[in-house]
């Protein structure tokens, strides 16, 4: 049996790269024969971006009413947020002084951002250290994440095998499981779908604003209805691949290549695609959005779970420091 564990930030709504890439990837994994899972929603590593309470707090929410909506299983997985279990920064401290500045500042997360220090709080500084705690917290064997957490990963073995060389052995050493990038989502513009870049779909919007959504911003060419049209080059085409049916993704490539059938119809297949292929998750999401109680209930109980896994290992750490 292999304990997995993963994290995925409470910056927004998860959009349909988010869903396809991290979320639904990581539940299958979660279900799969006798893996015991560890999923939890890293708002406090939100905190270096978002400083509303309230914003943060319906970010948490929406992510994990998103999960449960993908059929998240919390019998079977600890399912919790971040912040409900404390003792993760007190880890977090102890690797920060195990852990050296020089290196600290090689991190993308940081590195990516010093052009302007000003912007830097100290917290984004030390974000891989809390990402160690995270996952040294509960003896994870893998950690499933996208390829950017790489580095991340590699900062939290280091800070294991340093801690366990100076003071004896504590912790697990993880392995990262990287994802295949078979599963980059492409945005409305074509690039990698992202927040940041404005690029989103969001399949838990309302259809009618979807429809707007899509037929307003996905790109596509200039080729005239009747003529025969570059499938596996549209940004259309390549999103109605990755939600419809394998013949349903062929007939569409078919019906563009021999012409007659222009963009618009593509992009109301893809919408149909969309509203009527996510329509369970997005009625459940809803409902969970409408149900607060029921999210907070889920969340105390996976983190009353993981706390009684963080505690003994924290008390580990703790006495191997001599505290
Ligand atoms: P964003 O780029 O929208 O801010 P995040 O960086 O918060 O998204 O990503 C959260 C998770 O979703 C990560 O595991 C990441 O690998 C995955 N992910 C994000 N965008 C995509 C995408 N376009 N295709 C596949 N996976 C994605
Ligand atoms: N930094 C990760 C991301 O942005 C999220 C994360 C926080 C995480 N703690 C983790 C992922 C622990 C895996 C394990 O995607």
């Amino acid at each position: 049996m292999a304990r997995i564990l993963t994290g995925i930030q409470s910056t927004g709504t998860p959009h349909l790269g988010n869903l396809l890439g991290a979320i639904r990837p990581a539940i299958e994994l979660a279900h799969k024969d006798d893996n015991e899972s560890f999923l939890f929603i890293a708002d406090l590593h939100s905190l270096t971006q978002i400083k509303g309470g309230s914003e943060l707090r319906e970010n948490t929410y929406a992510v994990a009413a998103a999960w449960l909506a993908f059929g998240l299983d919390t019998n079977r997985s600890v399912f919790y947020r971040q912040s409900d279990v404390a003792e993760v920064t007190e880890l977090a401290w102890y690797l920060n002084c195990f852990y050296p500045y020089q290196r600290l500042t090689l991190a993308h997360s940081f590195k990516d951002k010093s052009d302007r220090l000003e912007d830097v709080n100290s917290g984004l500084f030390s974000y891989p250290m809390l990402m160690a705690a995270d996952i040294l917290l509960y003896d994870a064997d893998y950690v499933p994440v996208g390829k950017d957490q790489l580095q991340h990963l590699e900062m939290t073995r280091d800070v294991a095998s340093r801690f366990n060389h100076k003071m004896g052995e504590t912790f697990m050493v993880p392995k990262e499981l990287i994802r295949a990038e078979t599963q980059l989502i492409p945005g409305v513009d074509g690039e990698k779908m992202s927040k940041s870049k404005g690029n989103t779909i969001n399949i838990f919007d309302d259809p009618s604003a979807l429809k707007k959504h899509i037929n307003k911003n996905i790109v596509t060419d200039a080729t005239p209805l009747d003529e025969p049209k570059d499938a596996t080059g549209s940004v259309v085409w390549q999103l109605y691949k990755l939600v419809a049916s394998e013949s349903d993704a062929q007939a569409m490539a078919e019906k563009l290549q021999s012409g007659g059938y222009g963009w618009g119809h593509a992009k109301k297949d893809l919408l149909a695609a969309l509203v009527d292929g996510f329509a369970q998750e997005r009625d459940e999401f809803h409902r969970l959005m409408n149900d607060r109680s029921m999210l907070d209930a889920e969340l105390a109980k996976g983190a009353e779970r993981a706390r009684a896994v963080a505690q003994p290992v924290l008390q580990r750490v703790r006495s191997k420091i001599g505290f």
